[in-house]
């Protein structure tokens, strides 16, 4: 696939670079700027090569018009204060503010366009309409780099679409994300264990679907455990249940146990009466949660337990925190998890924390990047990637060296 030197010489040319800059923001406060980070060395490459850079990006999941709550105007602060210089900030995305912006921009200097999702064609299921919308950012530019790792999964108008109006390429954060999966799919070190949490097993259906047939070991926890517990027969109290996805995990956990793949669940858990830091709250038995209590992390025998079947691990792949982890009392299991992890990376073996949430999670129990393989950008993508689904802002690259 193209990368950013096929592009040639850049001195003095307008690069469009499609970033994920999809942070968690508290007001105006950046909670978590890795992704913002991990934008920096395409930037920082291409102004150095010359070029003048126009960074667009989405944030949040506005409805196709501009709506202030989701401003990038914070982000292009943090990016300028990350690059060490003022980052010019247009107020719309393909507009006279954009335009204005762009001319202004000399040699090495970087513009950011505003939340390209306040353009109904960002995201338009209407090819027509993306299409028109992905014209309009192309005027903007002479190059497009493709380096959002985090939507290379959607088919919209700035990952998908633009890529096929412009001289393009991949930029090395997407080269890196992809490289570090490919390791994942393609004859990983084993044993090779796969660590699931977040909130919702339909979210990770098709996953663990495919997991069960590449991964030796598969941990369960977060909010979609209980749908694993109650599958087993047992009462998860007020917990999160999915029951519309019970017939699919007991099919899950049957299959588990005829193809060997080890479905490691919670021994214990954390039950609170309510959703809240103040709640009161006691380690029970996973199978004896109390029917006015609902599960908000793994219990401390499931994180040694957890712990104990990372230890051998060569191949650790980790989405999802094991509980509430943002309120202190449920941020045990998380933490567990997250140290076992940097027990394998020690050890010299692959590591991978994938998903916004999962990063933001070990950046807030004051884990470092260094600590682990790597850290993916994407949530949704990485675990599309896993899946082994088609990733449009991935293919639209293979297309074109097949059409070269
Ligand atoms: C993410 O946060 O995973 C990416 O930025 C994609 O965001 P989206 O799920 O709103 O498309």
């Amino acid at each position: 696939m193209k990368t950013i030197a096929d592009l040639g010489d850049l001195r003095g040319k307008r690069v469009l670079v499609r970033s994920d800059l999809n942070v968690p923001v508290d007001g105006e406060t950046i909670t978590d700027d890795g992704r913002i980070r991990a934008s920096l060395p395409t930037i920082t490459g291409l102004t150095e090569a010359g070029a003048r850079v126009i960074v667009c990006a989405h944030l949040g999941r506005p409805k196709g018009a501009p709506d202030p709550r989701f401003s990038l105007a914070p982000v292009a602060t943090r990016l300028g204060e990350l690059l060490g210089e003022d980052v010019a900030c247009a107020t719309d995305t393909v507009g006279e503010s954009a335009h204005a912006t762009v001319a202004g921009l000399g040699d090495g200097q970087v513009a950011l366009l505003e939340n390209l999702r306040f353009n109904a064609g960002e995201t338009s299921k209407d090819e027509s309409e993306r299409g028109a919308f992905a014209d309009e950012l192309a005027a903007l530019a002479d190059a497009y780099v493709s380096d959002g790792f985090g939507v290379v999964h959607r088919a919209q108008a700035s990952v998908y679409d633009i890529a096929t109006r412009l001289p393009s390429a991949m930029g090395s954060l997407v080269e890196t994300e992809v490289e570090v999966l490919r390791r994942l799919t393609s004859d990983p070190a084993r044993p090779y264990a796969v660590v699931l949490g977040g909130a919702k097993v339909s979210d990770k259906l098709g996953v663990i679907d495919n997991l069960l047939g590449t991964a030796d070991r598969l941990l369960i926890g977060g909010g979609m455990v209980f749908t694993f517990l109650k599958a087993q027969g047992h009462e998860v109290g007020t917990s999160l249940l999915e029951e519309d996805q019970l017939g699919t995990v007991r099919e899950y956990l049957a299959r588990a146990e005829r193809d060997g793949v080890e479905i490691v669940l919670p021994t214990d858990v954390v039950a609170a009466t309510q959703f809240s830091a103040d709640a009161d709250h006691e380690v029970v038995a996973a199978d004896a949660i109390p029917a006015d209590r609902m599960g908000l992390d793994i219990g401390p025998d499931s994180g040694r337990l957890f712990a104990d079947t990372l230890a051998d691990c060569r191949t650790v792949f980790w989405n999802g925190p094991m509980g509430a982890f943002e309120m202190a009392p449920y941020a045990a299991g998380t933490q567990a998890v997250a140290e076992a992890l940097v027990r394998v990376t020690t050890g010299g073996h692959l590591t991978v924390v994938g998903g916004g949430d999962s990063a933001a999670a070990v950046r807030q129990l004051g884990f470092t990047d260094d600590q682990f393989s790597h850290i993916s950008t994407g949530g949704g993508a990485s675990l599309e990637y896993l899946e082994g689904k088609d990733l449009p802002g991935l293919s639209v690259f293979e297309q074109q060296n097949e059409d070269d």
